[in-house]
């Protein structure tokens, strides 16, 4: 691939044929994306993390199919080499049509592929994107849209029937045609078997490392939410502290000017 080509979905889904891992995080405006774009991330979701975040919901299940259109404009505004990977928010896609229908908003607001969350459950929605022409990234394991069914943020796969039906979704997943797959907190053995099995990368978040690629929330890695940040993320970097003592000094300049 060329160095300014854009990065296709095709180009993610034969990732693991030419051995090449994928990283992947968040962004939710221009100048983030403008500048992990700038720093060779080949892909960026436009997450429905961006209501915890930024909208400063206590969880994913507020964010609006308007909101996740607004964030995805400014960051397709940035007209990046990056993969543009847009989530579909909660009660977006309880029906094929409807799924098709809202995919459709993000498709025209610039994403260049459509995630949801779940396996087996939502493979008609999988199955009308795939006839719609769209790009599909699946998302399995904890699933943060069905945070109050799933009784919070806990690892899964540990049981052998959810083994079992994780892999079945996973299997699904790629059948149905998506071109790669989110594992959320899945148990890092499971997550080492589906990535085995599978052609198409796993890109893991909180699933340990033998996953094909790795996905992080921006602000978990560069510490700009210091109020919450899961135990799996390492930052790399304290915006939060810089932003507070940039502003505490020009607080002390104009006061004492
Ligand atoms: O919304 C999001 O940021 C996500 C990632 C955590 C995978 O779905």
């Amino acid at each position: 691939m060329e160095p300014n080509q854009k990065i296709t979905p095709e180009w993610v889904a034969s990732a693991k044929s030419r051995g090449e891992k994928i990283p992947a995080l968040t962004a939710y405006d221009y100048p983030t994306a403008r500048l992990l774009d700038e720093a060779g991330v080949p892909v960026i979701l436009v997450g429905d993390s961006v209501g915890m975040v930024v909208l400063g919901y206590p969880d994913t299940t507020h964010v609006k199919l308007d909101e996740i259109r607004h964030h995805l404009s400014a960051v397709a505004r940035a007209k990046t080499r990056a993969l543009v990977v847009a989530d579909l928010p909660y009660h977006t896609y309880q029906s094929a049509e409807d799924a098709v229908a809202h995919a459709r908003v993000l498709v025209a607001a610039g994403a260049d592929a459509i995630k949801l969350e779940g396996g087996v459950a939502v493979l008609p929605e999988i199955n009308a994107f795939r006839e719609a022409g769209f790009a599909i990234m699946g998302h399995i394991g904890m699933l943060p849209q069905s945070l109050k069914e799933e009784g919070g943020y806990k690892i899964k796969g540990r049981s052998e029937a959810e083994r079992e039906r994780l892999l079945a979704d996973a299997v699904a997943v790629e059948k149905a045609g998506a071109f790669a797959l989110v594992m959320e907190l899945i148990e890092p053995e499971l997550a080492r078997e589906i990535t085995e099995r599978l052609t198409i990368p796993t890109i893991g978040i909180g699933s340990g490392p033998h996953c094909h690629g790795q996905i992080l929330v921006i602000h978990d890695l560069v510490g700009a939410f210091p109020w919450f940040r899961p135990k799996f993320a390492v930052a790399k970097a304290d915006v939060a502290s810089a932003i507070r003592s940039a502003a505490e000094g020009f607080v002390k300049s104009v006061r004492s000017a």
